[in-house]
């Protein structure tokens, strides 16, 4: 570790303002530190093992020493440079670059926005294969993500079960269509346990049965708007077409959690279409892609052998053909801009998303964005937080698993377990359920 501490001031970030690594107390430094080396030792050593053609290997292995260098750079707090490819996405974010170097006087990994520089992280290594001609589109986590997916797949056949029961049933009333609406809204927000880049890519085995499991969670969510979303939904079940849109976090379990949430939405006509927002490259390990999402739909129901999860995947495919689940993979979810920006920065996203009666932002990282990655008083009001950006109807699912929260109840420490005093926004541990209308 070459960082200069003189460098750092021994603190949380302050009150209302962005999360930043050079204050040592804050997750920021903690991630920079250590969690990233960690994760990219991971992440190499799955690459030097991976079977490649001859002309490839060779090219792997810059990739692997561009990493490490990239590595090198962070804890030396080096300088941020710009993007040296050409693809698209990388001449935007030179130009972000560009606006950032103009604005900024230092602009470094642990003296600017952790936002901006972990997302940065990733654009980075999206430009170490862009710089190969045989590995252009390869996806360094690919393999992490399917081991996380057999590690869960006898969750998923227990959720598979009780989705296909729940489902099936047509004699359910307003009430119970609400109960069930709530186990389901619990069972894609504790699914946000299982990133990969929070576990420095071990993935979480989840092998309770999740109906019963989100009833023993219950202790740990820590703000539930699920009335407000449930009534919300009533006030918009008479609009039509009803588009609800799920903008996406994490590949495997978690993605299977929310194609349940999605198919509950359709099957009780809360909804007409579902509009899933995926990321165009490979971002923060486990994130889904265009790959991931289609190639769960045709693993399910081509290549898995329990019937429950064949059962649901024919379902899905067939709602992925006809139009009831769209897909879009759009540029903006891999730059490094709070979401109150997006009208500026993606009208053309920001007027899409308006057309929709509720967007269901999915993890941590969403999180950050909705709320500008600033440390707010825990109690300020979620909609606040929001600094404006209601296009629509806003949900949140999200574990905690960074400093930066909002929309918490005045007794919400009464929630926080003792053990966990010190790092009850960082583990994953606490969840929440908020909504902004
Ligand atoms: O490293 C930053 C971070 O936002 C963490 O707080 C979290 O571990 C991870 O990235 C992303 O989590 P999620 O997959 O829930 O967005
Ligand atoms: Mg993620």
């Amino acid at each position: 570790m070459s960082l200069n501490n003189e460098q750092f001031i021994n603190q949380s970030t302050p009150i209302n303002l962005p999360l930043r690594g050079k204050y040592k107390k804050s997750f920021g430094y903690v991630s920079m530190c250590e969690r990233m080396p960690k994760l990219f030792t991971q992440i190499i050593n799955y690459l030097k093992i991976q079977p490649l053609e001859s002309n490839e290997q060779q090219e792997m292995e810059n990739v692997i020493e561009e990493i490490k260098l990239l590595v090198d750079e962070i804890i030396s707090n080096k300088p941020l440079r710009k993007i040296n490819a050409t693809f698209k996405l990388a001449l935007v974010w030179n130009q972000i670059l560009d606006e950032k170097l103009a604005s900024d006087s230092i602009v470094s990994w642990f003296d600017s926005e952790w936002l901006f520089t972990e997302n940065y992280m990733y654009i980075r290594i999206k430009e170490a294969f862009a710089k190969t001609s045989s590995l252009q589109n390869y996806d360094p986590f690919e393999c992490l993500k399917s081991n996380a997916y057999n590690e869960s797949e006898l969750s998923m056949i227990s959720l598979a079960e009780f989705i296909l029961l729940k489902l099936s049933n047509k004699e359910l009333d307003t009430d119970g269509i609400y109960i069930l609406f709530k186990q389901i809204l619990k069972i894609s927000l504790w699914g946000n346990r299982c990133d990969l880049s929070l576990s420095a890519g071990k993935s979480m085995a989840v092998s309770e049965d999740p109906s019963k499991a989100i009833v023993s969670l219950d202790k740990y969510l820590l703000a539930d708007h699920s009335n407000d979303i449930w009534n919300l939904m009533q006030q918009i079940s008479c609009q039509k077409p009803k588009k609800i849109d799920i903008i996406m976090d994490n590949s495997a379990y978690e993605l299977f959690t929310d194609l349940c949430l999605a198919d509950f939405l359709l099957t009780f006509e809360l909804a007409d279409v579902i509009v899933f927002h995926g990321k165009s490259i490979p971002w923060y390990v486990s994130d889904v892609t265009k790959l991931d999402f289609e190639g769960i739909l045709d693993h399910l129901e081509n290549k898995s052998t329990h019937s429950a999860l064949k059962k649901l995947g024919k379902k899905w495919s067939e709602y992925y053909k006809n139009g009831k689940f769209i897909l879009k993979c759009e540029d903006f979810w891999t730059l490094p801009y709070p979401y109150s920006k997006i009208a500026l920065k993606d009208y053309d996203l920001y007027t899409n998303l308006a057309d929709s009666q509720l967007l269901i932002f999915k993890g941590d990282l969403n999180y950050r964005k909705l709320i500008g990655d600033i440390n707010w008083i825990p109690t300020t009001d979620f909609k606040q937080a929001l600094c404006g950006f209601l296009p629509t109807a806003v949900v949140a699912l999200r574990t905690l698993k960074c400093d930066c929260i909002s929309g918490l109840p005045l007794d919400y420490e009464t929630k926080i377990e003792q053990v966990d005093e010190n790092n009850w926004l960082t583990t994953g541990k606490y969840g929440v359920i908020q909504c902004a209308k």
